[in-house]
């Protein structure tokens, strides 16, 4: 039987930029619906046809969707005199990996902001440290992961965070603060069913260590969506503003009247906003090209020009915004019903739950 990589040492090989050679021999389907970036996609029924395609002095990865038909095709390929092995448990298990960048803000020597990227599911987690503490931003379920980050910078989670209720991944925000004894921070505008919570107010702040964070209220994508903003440096914008588009405004059913919030939200609250504040969305999509050592993110300026949406009327940004809305995540009722507490999740069943592409964002590719 052929060998096997683990999702971890994957990522470790790509961070290192190895000659690995990734090929995905799921359907053209699932692939164009959820894939690595930079593989090449050769269905396992095709392969005996496309070895041509294959290199044999590099080697092979082959992924699937759980790494059954990827150990398959890496048996087949290991016969036929390749080196090859098969991703273990596929494209599930890519969804569990993180890569995390050091953010490279001038924030006066006071603390230090990480970037940590879910590769598989283009979710975006932040953790900022300062004086030993940390807060972190928009966790996942893998709370293990967080604690890592912060123990290699000597610091203990005291605050997390919510940017919003999110719908394409259950949030680990609130085990993560029962795990650590860590502050909760979460907006009661999105209506939790739980109240352990402390309350994201508009205009207040939060300090960790020598950092202050503001929340800036910003609805459209949720009602309780909030920016915060880091010293006089950086928003994390959540899912109201990407690098590649703006926030959905149709995952609680109400897209028109969501679109005008999100209208008033850029008009009202992020267009007033210097273009030199850097902006840290909570998702990418596939279109956004990852560089493992570079953060995501790009200055407000840079977005008001790319994006386009900031100076046009009302109604043409409602018209665009419920006009190129993209297919919901799978699962997304459930998993907003698991994040407002009214069910209760375990981190294996999140997995599943999670499995496919980021959908957040109304791209704009005007
Ligand atoms: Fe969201």
């Amino acid at each position: 039987m052929a060998k096997e990589m683990e999702a971890e040492e994957l990522k470790s090989s790509l961070e290192r930029g190895d000659s690995l050679f990734m090929l995905d021999v799921r359907t053209p389907e699932e692939y164009a619906d959820w894939r690595i970036e930079g593989v090449l996609n050769v269905p396992i029924n095709d392969l005996d046809t496309q070895l041509a395609q294959l290199p044999k002095n590099r080697e092979i990865v082959t992924i699937c969707a759980r790494g059954n038909r990827s150990q398959l095709a890496a048996d087949f390929l290991t016969k036929a005199g390749y080196q090859v092995k098969s991703l273990r448990g596929g494209m599930v298990a890519w969804n569990t990996v993180y890569n995390t960048v050091h953010v490279p803000l001038q924030l006066d020597g006071k603390g230090q902001v990480f970037q940590m990227r879910r590769l598989g599911k283009g979710c975006i987690s932040y953790l900022i440290v300062s004086e030993g503490e940390a807060l972190v931003v928009d966790p996942s379920c893998r709370t293990e992961k967080f604690l890592e980050v912060a123990k290699e910078n000597d610091a203990k989670i005291t605050h997390v965070a919510d940017t919003h209720q999110h719908a394409d991944h259950v949030s680990g925000a609130r085990l993560l603060a029962e795990t650590t004894g860590a502050s909760l921070y979460l907006n009661p505008l999105e209506e939790y069913l739980f109240s352990d919570f402390k309350p994201i107010e508009d205009g207040a702040s939060v300090t960790v260590g020598n950092v202050s964070i503001r929340f800036i209220h910003a609805p459209g994508h949720t009602r309780g969506s909030t920016v915060f903003q880091i010293g006089d440096q950086a928003l994390l914008t959540g899912d109201i503003l990407f690098v590649e588009g703006v926030g959905r405004p149709d995952l609680r059913d109400k897209a028109q009247d969501f679109a005008e919030e999100l209208y008033s939200t850029y008009q009202k609250r992020l267009n007033s906003q210097s273009d030199d504040l850097v902006v840290f969305p909570a998702h990418y999509g596939s279109q956004v090209k990852v560089q493992l050592n570079q953060p995501i993110s790009a200055t407000l300026g840079e977005l008001k020009k790319r994006i386009g949406l900031f100076n046009v009327t009302k109604d043409e940004f409602i018209s665009y915004v419920t006009s190129n809305i993209p297919p919901r995540p799978p699962n997304t009722q459930y998993i907003v019903k698991i994040n407002r507490g009214e069910i209760d999740c375990d981190p294996l069943q999140a997995e599943r739950l999670e499995e496919g592409p980021n959908r957040c964002a109304v791209s704009v590719t005007r």
